[in-house]
Parts: structure tokens; sequence; C-alpha cells
């Protein structure tokens, strides 16, 4: 496995910078205080069309999903995500907390994989049932500490992939993920990116996505985020729900272990 590298020279095309003026940056806390207060996030009201949605017979079944099993036993959502990704032995595969989703309306309500990885990203603006019913299941586990398992062989795999992943160069920029986010007080185009392999760093996303995105209108999901940092590296796009993105999203929760989930999150 590739070591990380973050030398002077390799982020030198990607305009980074530690300071920025005292105008700019007064501006970002205004906006940053702005965008902190909880009555503000219209992820809220997403979480509620979400719980509706999984209350509500749909599909060719015309069943809900109040039956699907998260993790923690057929209809239990309450603290679900806090302990994903998991293995699921029904599904064979690791799962996000996306993935399972998606199986539980597959099986439970007869709606394909293919057609609920198809409508998952709403265009800006827009809303989609998984953005709503994602959020629904995360905000179940607010306050709760990340503890993703890594029992079973297979949640080990998938953390191992996902860290190959995350120093994997590739590409025509050559970037890897650790290219830019493996250094604590970096910022970009005055974003502040977080230090994934500190556990204070990875816990700044894994505790607050899914998330209500300002510049997109949207609420966002981690699938969508690692679709967006894929594009970000001008990589081909990253399918939803492959194995690769819930190895990354694995990796990344055992760094944030132990951190206490407040989603919605609310963000640029
Ligand atoms: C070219 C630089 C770059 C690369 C390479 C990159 N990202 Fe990002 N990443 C960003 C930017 C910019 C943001 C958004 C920061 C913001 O808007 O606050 C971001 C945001 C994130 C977030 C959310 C952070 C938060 O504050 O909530 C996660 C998680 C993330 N990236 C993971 C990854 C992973 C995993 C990879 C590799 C597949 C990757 N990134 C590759 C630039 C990059």
């Amino acid at each position: 496995m590739l070591a990380p590298k973050c030398a002077v020279g390799a982020m030198a095309g990607l305009a980074m910078a530690v300071g920025g003026s005292a105008a700019q940056a007064d501006d970002l806390e205004v906006y940053k205080q702005m965008l902190s207060d909880p009555f503000a996030n219209p992820g809220y009201l997403a979480a509620d069309a979400g719980e509706a949605l999984w209350q509500t017979p749909a599909g060719p079944k015309n069943a809900t999903l109040e039956g699907c099993d998260l993790g923690l036993g057929a209809g239990v959502v309450d603290g679900a995500f806090a302990q994903m990704p998991r293995w699921f032995e029904d599904a064979g595969r690791v799962m996000d907390v996306d993935t399972r989703i998606g199986w539980c309306r597959e099986t439970l309500q007869g709606i394909p994989m293919a057609e609920t990885a198809k409508g998952a990203f709403s265009k800006r603006g827009g809303r989609s049932d998984m953005e709503q019913l994602v959020l629904y299941v995360a905000s179940k586990s607010e306050g709760l500490p990340i503890q993703a398992p890594l029992a079973h062989p297979k949640e080990q795999e998938a953390y191992a992939l996902g860290e190959a992943m995350f120093f994997r160069r590739a590409g025509t920029l050559d970037y890897s993920c650790a290219t830019c986010h493996s250094n604590t007080g970096a910022r970009i185009r005055l974003q502040d990116l977080p230090n994934l392999l500190t556990p204070e760093g990875a816990a700044v996303p894994m505790t607050t996505w899914p998330t209500y995105r300002v510049s997109h209108e949207s609420v966002r999901t981690m699938q969508h985020r690692m679709w967006d940092c894929y594009w970000q590296m001008r990589m081909p796009d990253v399918a939803w729900g492959s194995d690769v993105t819930i190895a990354l999203i694995t990796y990344m929760a055992k760094n944030a272990e132990g951190a206490e989930l407040a989603v919605p999150g609310l963000k640029r």
C-alpha cells in the first residue's frame, strides 16, 4: 500500500492555504454561525418526510419498510445507523445505510436495486425518497457513539479495502483521498478539509452526514459525498452503493469510532 503522500509539491495545484484574508474569515464565520442554528436546518423536515415514507406502503408489493432489518433486528430503527456499515448475512454483503435501505426496498417492496440507484441522488434543489429515508434512519441514532462493528471477516476486509483505496493515487491528476484529507488545518477555497486519518478529523463528516447541503439546496448522503470527491479527483463516476464506496465509509467510520452522531448536519 502506498504511504500517505502529502509533500508540498503535491499540494501546489490545489490552491490550498492555511490563511486567507481577515475579511474573508469574518464573513465565513458569520455564514457558519448562521448554518449552525439547528432550527434553520431543513434536514429536519426531510427526516420527517423520510419517516412518513418508511411507514407508507409502496412498490409492486405495496408494503412498508417497517419490517426492514437494519442490523439490530427486523423493525428496529433506533440506534441502527450508529452501527453501520456492517455485514448482513441475508444479503451476503457488507452494507452501509443507503444500500441496506435499497435492499429492503427490493426485498420488502419489490423495487429493484437498480431503480433505487438511479433515483438516489436528487437534482440541485430537489429531493429523493432515498435521501429522505436515509436521513430518517440516521436521525434515529442522534447522540449515539459511532460503533460500526469490525468483528466479521468481511467487515475487516471492507476496512482494509477502504484503507487501501484511501491512499491509492489514480487518475489524470494522480490524487488519492489522502492528498486532500491527511493534513490537519488544510483548506481549499476557504473550505476546511478535515484530516480523515485522525479521530477528530474523521468525526467531522462521520457525525454529520447525511447532511443538508446549503449550496445544493438538498439533503446529501455519504454515498453522494463519495461520488462528489471522486468527481473532484476527475475519476470516472463511482457507482452508488458499490463495494468501494462502502469500504471507504467503513474505513472512515472506524477512524471516527466513539464520536457522537449529530445528524442531520448542515453544510456548505
Ligand atoms: C482534490 C481534493 C480532494 C480529494 C482528492 C478528495 N476530497 Fe474529499 N473533500 C474535498 C473538498 C473540497 C470537500 C468539501 C469541503 C467543504 O465543502 O467543506 C471534501 C469533503 C469530503 C468529506 C466531507 C467532509 C465534511 O466536512 O463533512 C468527506 C467524508 C470526504 N471528502 C472524503 C473523501 C474521500 C473518501 C476521498 C477519496 C475517495 C476524497 N474525499 C478525496 C476535497 C477532496
